[in-house]
């Protein structure tokens, strides 16, 4: 038995913060980032919006799309750092403010990898008999944890939320493999020092910024195309493929250069590869869902293709998934 994606919804937050209003806020050019990320604007939620908002609009798409009402979802799974409160999970405030009475929620945090380890997971549990039909999300409000004084590491995020619906299938469609991997000892070139237990908040700490993102960018991208392209080849090597039969190579969307660089070394053609990150930068767990979602409304995802999909980000955390399109 496999399960398989049958409805896919997205939301981006209206506020558009381009590279020429960055400009005003840091020492930075709209040359230097698209130079270096490809991004060219991204988008920031409303004051008003959070997490759980995000995610519950992608989520009724989703459902939409899929034919499936909130009350038949047996599980919710939220991929999410950056989620409304530390506790409790963003995916309960989701399944209360979708309606899903009968599904038990929990959140997943693997930072970039979140919605791969998020469809693992509902995958894991459909494939054993633990519920039909799953909602899996990726949604963040990266905007809330990024130092808008910092141009290192503000010029590459945004918000934004992506889900889709799993349900179990009779025939060889749907998800064939994920596969996941972590090493903690990166831990620092990639985190948000407070405020958790180990930094709890304090006056200090939010004098230090412990509550913003760090980051060693050009460490991590070295790290980023290598583990991108090594799980992706897993992926493809548990099945006998190789990067010619991928239809659709759907990537977290970090920044182009790691992109282009993977999709290269993976030998990929252009075509093949789906990027949107010019128009909403790195929205972490968010941006897989966000972009199949996008290829799939734009008709780019056919029955019986092959898509190949594959994330990295702190922890470190780096995941693939292949699936056959229903
Ligand atoms: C962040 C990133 C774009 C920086 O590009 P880079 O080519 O590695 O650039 P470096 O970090 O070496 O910095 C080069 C110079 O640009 C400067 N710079 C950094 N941000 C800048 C900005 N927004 N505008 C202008 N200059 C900037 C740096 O200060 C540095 O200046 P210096 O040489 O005088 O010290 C790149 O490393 C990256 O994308 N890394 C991966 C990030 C990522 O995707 N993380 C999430 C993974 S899920």
């Amino acid at each position: 038995m496999r399960v398989r994606i049958t409805g896919t919804g997205s939301y981006m937050p209206e506020k558009i913060l381009t590279n020429a209003d960055l400009e005003k806020m840091v020492d930075t050019n709209n040359e230097w980032i698209v130079a270096r990320t490809g991004i060219e604007e991204r988008r920031i939620a409303a004051e008003h919006e959070c997490t759980s908002d995000m995610a519950a609009v992608a989520a009724r798409r989703a459902m939409e799309m899929a034919g499936v009402t909130a009350e038949e979802i047996d599980l919710i799974v939220v991929g999410t750092i950056t989620g409304d409160y530390p506790w409790p999970a963003t995916a309960c405030i989701v399944q209360a403010k979708i309606g899903a009475k009968k599904a038990f929620a929990y959140d997943l945090s693997a930072a970039c990898s979140g919605f791969i380890y998020a469809l693992s997971s509902a995958n894991d549990f459909i494939r054993s008999g633990h519920g039909k039909k799953a909602l899996v999300i990726g949604a963040e409000t990266l905007s809330r944890s990024i130092d808008w004084t910092d141009r290192n590491t503000c010029v590459l995020f945004g918000d934004g939320a992506g889900a889709v619906v799993l349900e179990a299938g009779e025939d060889d469609t749907g998800i064939l493999s994920c596969h996941l991997h972590s090493d903690g000892n990166y831990l620092e070139l990639l985190y948000q020092p407070g405020f958790g237990a180990k930094h709890p908040a304090s006056a200090a700490g939010m004098e230090a910024k412990l509550q913003f993102l760090k980051m060693q960018g050009n460490e991590v991208f070295k790290v980023a195309v290598r583990s991108l392209t090594e799980v992706s080849i897993e992926a493809l090597n548990a099945h006998g493929y190789t990067s010619k039969d991928v239809s659709l190579f759907v990537p977290h969307q970090a920044n182009r250069r790691i992109l282009e660089a993977t999709a290269k070394r993976l030998g990929l053609a252009d075509e093949q590869t789906y990027i949107n990150v010019h128009k909403y930068g790195n929205t972490s767990g968010a941006t897989i869902p966000v972009a199949l979602d996008e290829a799939n409304r734009a008709g780019m995802l056919k029955s019986g293709d092959l898509i190949l999909s594959a994330a990295f980000g702190g922890g470190f955390t780096w995941a693939s998934a292949l699936l056959r399109w229903t």
